[in-house]
């Protein structure tokens, strides 16, 4: 009896494969009312594997660690292993100074606590780029630090990955340095693609620019699928912010969740995934994403082959078997219009909000108005150095308009990555770090080695655009971009 029904559950998981990889009906087919069926161990289609990142670290970020534990919760819940779930976090939020709930991290009002039994594979300084394609990779070797744990997937299996961060056009952060670039994540992938070592991937990327990390990157024919919270030249948004509505707990003065990464997750959290298509949620992402077309909101993006959309989100994530009875809505019931804070803001109201509650004259008061002004004068130092390498290099209007040239769709922000690499190092030694918010101004950067700018000619107008540069921790070289 029991072999006959893992006999029936394997033929029905196959039909939905075949369907699935036949494209057109498959929305339909697997949108089916609730069975009783187990397939938590069902290897027939193949392991499941995933690999979660916040890629910053501090108080101020508290969201981008909150979304990933909160990301653990819904794989292992849904019936991934923990030993196929991949977790780097730099681990400085459950027990930081300022948390009120010591020990705990919460990504939404309710505050439920995300952070218990979230493996601790790589943390720290091991949380860098080296060891996350090195993980991507399987590459056990090439791994230094953490758990030892990697991406050991074979040619049945399928990855998701879901990275949450701040980002600039071409760049997402990590805690360390230096950054990773947008190429060398798209030939890591095209190199996983390359080792036979999966069926299919899906990518989930919150990040400000993030559209930027795929547009004319990401290959067709890789069997990779990607959405990103934002456009390639756009902002992302924090949620769950201080003072903003819905706010978290009171006692929380940071924001605690992302716009993008907490449609997705609670979209998960209720719905019976096996009759869920990525498609599906990609649709409801986007539309809570973009906040009503507010402009405190972006939009949600996809890359890739966009065929795999058909597949049900139980292939990569699996399903929550206490959600078996909750079918797919087109409704959005989450969706409730919240007041969201552009990525590149939250620390600065994280600061003022401290700055703020903190009794007069305290220690607490100067430290958070220190790093206030702080970070404030870095972006001014920041902003007005790029501006001004511009018009060095290519005179007052030329340089305003070559400085904020965008590219045409499915153009690849830089031809020549190396040039930018080689930029970044030339501005950062004359002019200071760019740091988490200078990470803005890739762009503009990019176009300098668009335009044919020498790296001598870079270096000549950098040095005199910065003949001097505050010296604070937001621009010391290091917490630059390059190692
Ligand atoms: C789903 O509905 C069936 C039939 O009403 C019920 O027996 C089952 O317990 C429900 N499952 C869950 C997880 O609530």
């Amino acid at each position: 009896m029991v072999k006959m029904n893992r006999y029936l559950i394997t033929l029905f998981t196959l039909s939905i494969i075949a369907v699935v990889n036949h494209g057109e009906l498959a929305e339909d087919i697997i949108r089916l009312p609730s069975e009783k069926l187990d397939f938590s161990d069902d290897d027939s289609i193949g392991t499941r594997w995933a690999i979660l990142i916040a890629g910053s670290n501090g108080y101020e970020n508290y969201r981008h660690q909150a979304d990933v534990c909160h990301a653990y919760q819904i794989l292992k819940t849904g019936g991934l292993k923990e030993e196929h779930i991949v977790v780097f976090m730099y681990d400085d939020i459950a027990y930081n100074r300022y948390n009120p709930r010591q020990g705990i991290i919460i990504n939404s009002p309710e505050g439920v606590d995300v952070y218990h039994g979230v493996p601790k594979d790589y943390t720290g300084d091991d949380v860098n780029v080296d060891n996350f394609i090195a993980v991507l990779l399987g590459d056990k070797t090439k791994v230094k630090g953490g758990s030892g744990k990697v991406v050991d997937s074979g040619p049945n299996d399928r990855i998701f990955i879901y990275y949450s961060d701040h980002g600039g056009p071409g760049v997402l952060g990590m805690p360390t340095k230096p950054y990773l670039y947008a190429n060398d994540l798209n030939e890591a992938l095209k190199q996983k693609h390359a080792s036979g070592t999966f069926k299919s991937l899906v990518f989930y990327l919150e990040a400000c620019d993030s559209g930027s990390i795929f547009e004319g990157l990401l290959p067709q024919g890789l069997n990779i699928y990607a959405t990103t919270a934002a456009g390639p030249n756009e902002d992302s948004w924090g949620t769950y912010c201080p003072g903003k509505y819905p706010r978290p707990p009171l006692e929380y003065d940071t924001c605690i969740g992302d716009l993008y990464s907490v449609a997705w997750m609670e979209d998960c959290d209720v719905h019976n995934l096996q009759t869920e298509t990525i498609k599906q949620q990609y649709k409801l992402v986007k539309e809570r994403t973009s906040n009503n077309h507010y402009y405190r909101g972006s939009h949600v993006m996809q890359y890739g082959d966009l065929p795999l959309s058909t597949d049900s989100l139980y292939l990569y994530i699996g399903t929550n078997p206490a959600n078996e009875n909750f079918t797919f809505n087109e409704e959005n019931s989450l969706f409730q219009s919240p007041e969201a804070v552009n990525q590149r803001d939250a620390d600065l109201l994280h600061f003022w909000h401290k700055y703020r509650k903190a009794p007069e004259g305290s220690d607490m008061k100067t430290e958070a108005q220190k790093r206030f002004m702080e970070a404030m004068s870095h972006r001014m130092h920041v902003d007005s150095s790029i501006q001004l390498i511009g018009k060095v290099l290519f005179g007052l209007e030329k340089g305003v308009e070559v400085i904020n040239t965008v590219r045409s769709a499915g153009k690849p922000l830089v031809d020549d990555w190396t040039c930018l690499k080689t930029f970044v190092r030339t501005f950062e030694t004359h002019c200071g770090s760019l740091s988490q918010y200078g990470m803005k101004h890739m762009r503009a950067i990019a176009n300098l080695c668009n335009a044919g700018v020498t790296n001598d000619q870079m270096a000549a107008a950098s040095s005199q655009a910065c003949t001097t540069f505050p010296s604070n921790p937001w621009s010391s070289l290091s917490s630059g971009f390059t190692a």
